[in-house]
């Protein structure tokens, strides 16, 4: 393959617009579902059939990326999403354990009060940052708690995060340099840090106390491990959340009769979510590295290779979905890859669901109309991620 060819087959950045990036992944699909991408240096894979049989074969599409990304270093130890079975299962038992569907359960009547207490801030202006002001506060303010980490110090966690998804890791034009991305990241490692030690000397109700006392295989989890764990858990807790509320505006907002049969009839807003997380994947694509070579559909990717999973680009496939670029919230079934696939299907979904649900039931009764400033959407430069960074709406 030429290199013009690789130019024209480059990801469209998603601030392009949604039509642009389903167009890209369709023709993906068609002509070339197992492609090399030289500027990732990472082979794509692209039809639902493929990406769910990636997810599932752990043995073959392995999870340890640090072994052919060497630099994610110490970054990455204790970190789950890098883990294969045995490891995988015990880490994952330890922590489901601690996030029980109980505990989720148990938190509805806080994340209605949050919810409310958000909305009554903004109720009577004339427009407001959807993001600032509801779908970012939310999941951080319902994350830490649930971590044992001070809710004060959110504006800190929303820079550092921030920072991190306005780059992607191949763009030309991210903002962020190499060392302001390492910088960031030590940053949110050396605050988790003292976090965890202050819980180690006077343990708390948090998940962080409970990783900080549990044992795996008679072994306690150290510093590194559980300041990377408890980095992830908190990362992929929140920010995912805001990015699937923010999408579910931006949809409703393009499809106002699904807003109208919403506001209607409350019972629908889950499937109506689950269509969201299809249409706008908010995490766009999962990575792993194959241990052996791996031949599909006239390819071989060799043994070692670093893979992109593309979640969007499956939810989109005509050979599993009907009509799959219609937003129809009453779609049944609906199998998308949104939360992925698997051994690593995300274990904050029950949470995220919830979260959603709730939020956007007070957000829909409250607001009987609700436009969003289309002109001023900001949406992440990064294809890993579908999301909005700023989110004016007007009350009309
Ligand atoms: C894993 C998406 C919310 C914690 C994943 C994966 C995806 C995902 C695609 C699979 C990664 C892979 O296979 O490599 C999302 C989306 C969310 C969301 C779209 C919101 C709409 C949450 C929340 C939490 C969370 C609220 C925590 C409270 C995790 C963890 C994993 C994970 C710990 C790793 C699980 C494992 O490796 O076994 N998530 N997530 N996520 N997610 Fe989520």
């Amino acid at each position: 393959m030429t290199t013009q060819d690789n130019l024209v087959l480059s990801t469209p950045s998603p601030t392009e617009g949604l039509p642009a990036f389903r167009d890209w992944s369709r023709r993906m699909r068609d002509e070339h579902p197992v492609h090399f991408d030289e500027a990732r240096n990472a082979w794509q894979l692209f039809r639902y059939d493929d990406v769910m049989r990636a997810h599932q074969d752990h043995n073959v599409f392995s999870s340890r990326l640090d072994k052919v990304m060497p630099e994610i270093g110490d970054l990455g130890r204790g970190s789950i999403v890098i883990m294969d079975p045995p490891q995988h299962r015990k880490v994952r038992t330890l922590v489901s354990q601690a996030f029980t569907p109980r505990t989720v359960r148990g938190l509805a009547p806080r994340i209605t009060e949050i919810t409310e207490e958000l909305l009554s801030a903004v109720v009577d202006r004339d427009r407001f940052d959807l993001v600032s002001d509801l779908t970012y506060p939310l999941p951080v303010t319902v994350i830490s708690e649930l971590l044992g980490l001070p809710v004060e110090d959110r504006e800190f966690f929303r820079r550092s995060i921030d920072a991190r998804l306005s780059r992607d890791f191949v763009r030309v034009e991210d903002a962020l340099t190499d060392e302001e991305l390492i910088a960031s990241m030590e940053e949110a490692n050396s605050y988790m840090l003292d976090h965890v030690r202050v819980l180690r000397r006077q343990p708390g109700e948090g998940l962080i106390s409970k990783l900080i006392t549990a044992e795996v295989d008679g072994e306690k989890l150290d510093d590194v491990e559980i300041v990377n764990f408890a980095n992830l858990l908190f990362a992929a807790g929140h920010i995912t959340t805001t990015m699937l509320l923010g999408n579910t505006m931006l949809s409703l907002d393009e499809h106002p009769a699904a807003a109208v049969e919403l506001r209607a009839d409350p019972d629908l807003i889950p499937s109506a979510l689950e269509e969201v997380l299809r249409t706008r994947t908010p995490v766009s694509m999962t990575f792993r590295a194959t241990a052996t070579d791996v031949d599909l559909h006239g390819r071989t990717i060799p043994a070692n290779s670093l893979v992109a999973l593309w979640l969007f680009a499956a939810n989109h496939d005509e050979r599993q979905f009907g009509e799959p670029d219609t937003f129809d919230i009453r779609r049944d079934p609906n199998p998308h890859l949104g939360f992925g696939q698997g051994i690593h299907f995300c274990l904050g979904a029950p949470l995220a669901r919830l979260e959603s649900k709730i939020a956007l039931e007070i957000l829909l009764r409250r607001f009987p109309e609700l436009r969003v400033l289309r002109d001023e959407v900001e949406i992440y430069p990064n294809t890993r991620i579908i999301g909005t960074r700023r989110l004016p709406v007007a009350p009309r």
